[in-house]
């Protein structure tokens, strides 16, 4: 039977109206104020909240989001759907207005969890969602394709990203040195439009922000040209939460191009994730103890664990002695805090636990460390998981993500996507937290067949 709006109860139905207040028609800005257009990754996590109470509605959300991919196979990380001032840098400093579609949009991509998306929504009801996937998969072989061909050119297995904002996790520690390397004096001036919505605590510093600025500067003077900015640009690293994602993804397409009859994209996925599974052991350092962000420019590893380090339990099988290992090391990081998952290391120097991605939760990378952890058998770490993220909505409401040492909400408040984890995921009872079926984690090998 299908849930409507009118099903759902008082708190689920608050999540709810948050997407319904943030629906632009077709498509979900993250949080009115700060982040007032469309965004790639927030996007298809959004359609899993809809996907509860509105099925027609999510799929919308999808398909808005894969119309702006470029010719090239790229779907971008922002669509300026309309014009608005409150919001840097914008289609002005992207400068992508002869490659992108009408609308702009912006350079560069976010990690491609809407192929594991619709799967999801597809798996609800195969029958009547079959034509609408079918439309979708040659978009995502392409995007996935894209990530291969733009940010693997040497076939390593691991996709780089050319600025941090590729990875959705903008500000994390890890950035610090490959960014110190970046010569930021061509920036100029610039407003920034962030913090005069959110604390300046809360947020990127000054001297980010102009790394972030001289990348995008990058991008726009060789015209988002992908072999000039696999040869020449300053910023290019891969991280295991992109690199997770898209492993994830692919698996999930190739789910997909089976139960729809698309062999060839089957076998293409399937050849992709082949190179990406062999290369993602590359991010692992002994020394850390996890798989962390490797510097392809200075061949360095980051010094300290993130919540994308949980994620490689999202994206396939995890051998089971490394796979405890990793839950041992997050349960430790779970007695340093009072909720958890940290986007960073609490034990680290460079932790921060209120300011973006330095420190804080946030609930959508809870559920895919939480789905990643059900499926390696840790199951009781998984519901830990899903009861902090419930606990941390309930005392701070909707809010971008949480401080894990006191539950203090920060960032952007009425946030899409934290209403969308309540809905499908945090707020459900255990047991029914995962409403449509899961892949089994398999092999290269067996996917092939
Ligand atoms: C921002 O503006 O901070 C966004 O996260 C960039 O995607």
């Amino acid at each position: 039977m299908t849930t409507t709006l009118n099903d759902l109860n008082p708190k689920n139905r608050r999540a709810a109206d948050i997407l319904i207040a943030n629906d632009r028609g077709g498509y979900t800005v993250p949080s009115a104020k700060l982040y007032p257009f469309q965004w790639n990754w927030d996007s298809a996590l959004v359609a899993l909240g809809f996907s509860i109470f509105d099925p027609d509605r999510a799929w919308q959300e999808v398909e808005s989001l894969l119309s702006a991919q470029w010719d090239n196979g790229m779907v971008p990380h922002i669509i300026f759907w309309k014009v608005e001032k409150s919001y840097f840098p914008g289609p002005d400093q992207w400068g992508t207005a002869d490659i992108a579609h009408n609308p702009p949009t912006s350079g560069i991509t976010q990690p491609p969890v809407a192929a594991t998306v619709i799967q999801r929504l597809l798996a609800e009801d195969v029958d009547a969602h079959r034509d609408r996937a079918a439309k979708l998969l040659p978009k995502l072989d392409r995007w996935h394709q894209w990530f291969l061909d733009a940010r693997d050119p040497d076939g390593l297995g691991i996709v780089a990203i050319m600025h941090p904002w590729e990875s959705g996790r903008d500000n994390l520690p890890d950035w610090d040195r490959p960014l110190s390397f970046i010569d930021t004096a061509g920036v100029g001036t610039y407003h920034r439009r962030d913090t005069d919505i959110v604390n300046e605590d809360e947020r990127p510093k000054n001297n980010d922000y102009d790394h972030y600025m001289a990348l995008v500067k990058f991008g726009r003077d060789c015209n988002w040209d992908t072999k000039t900015i696999s040869r020449d640009c300053p910023f290019w690293v891969a991280e295991p939460g992109m690199n997770a994602i898209l492993r994830r993804a692919e698996r999930d397409l190739i789910a997909m191009a089976k139960l729809l009859g698309k062999d060839d994209i089957a076998r293409r996925a399937a050849s992709r994730l082949a190179r990406l599974d062999t290369g993602f052991e590359k991010l692992w350092s002994d020394d850390v103890g996890g798989y962390v962000t490797l510097d392809l420019r200075r061949d360095e590893y980051a010094t300290g664990l993130t919540s994308g380090s949980w994620l490689a339990l999202f994206a396939g099988h995890v051998e089971p002695k490394r796979a405890g290992k990793m839950a041992t090391t997050l349960s430790h990081w779970l007695t340093q805090v009072n909720r958890g998952v940290p986007s960073f290391d609490p034990n680290h120097e460079l932790f921060d636990s209120i300011r973006y991605w330095r420190g804080p939760v946030w609930a959508m990378v809870n559920w895919m460390i939480a789905t990643g952890l059900i499926e390696h058998g840790e199951t009781d770490l998984a519901e830990r998981i899903r009861a902090d993220t419930e606990a941390l909505i309930e005392q701070s409401d909707y809010r971008e993500y949480f401080c894990p040492v006191t539950g203090r909400g920060g960032g952007g408040s009425g946030f899409s996507w934290t209403a969308s984890m309540s809905l499908y995921w945090a707020s459900r009872p255990t047991g029914d937290v995962i409403s449509s079926p899961v892949l089994t984690p398999t092999t290269p090998e067996q996917e092939a067949k």
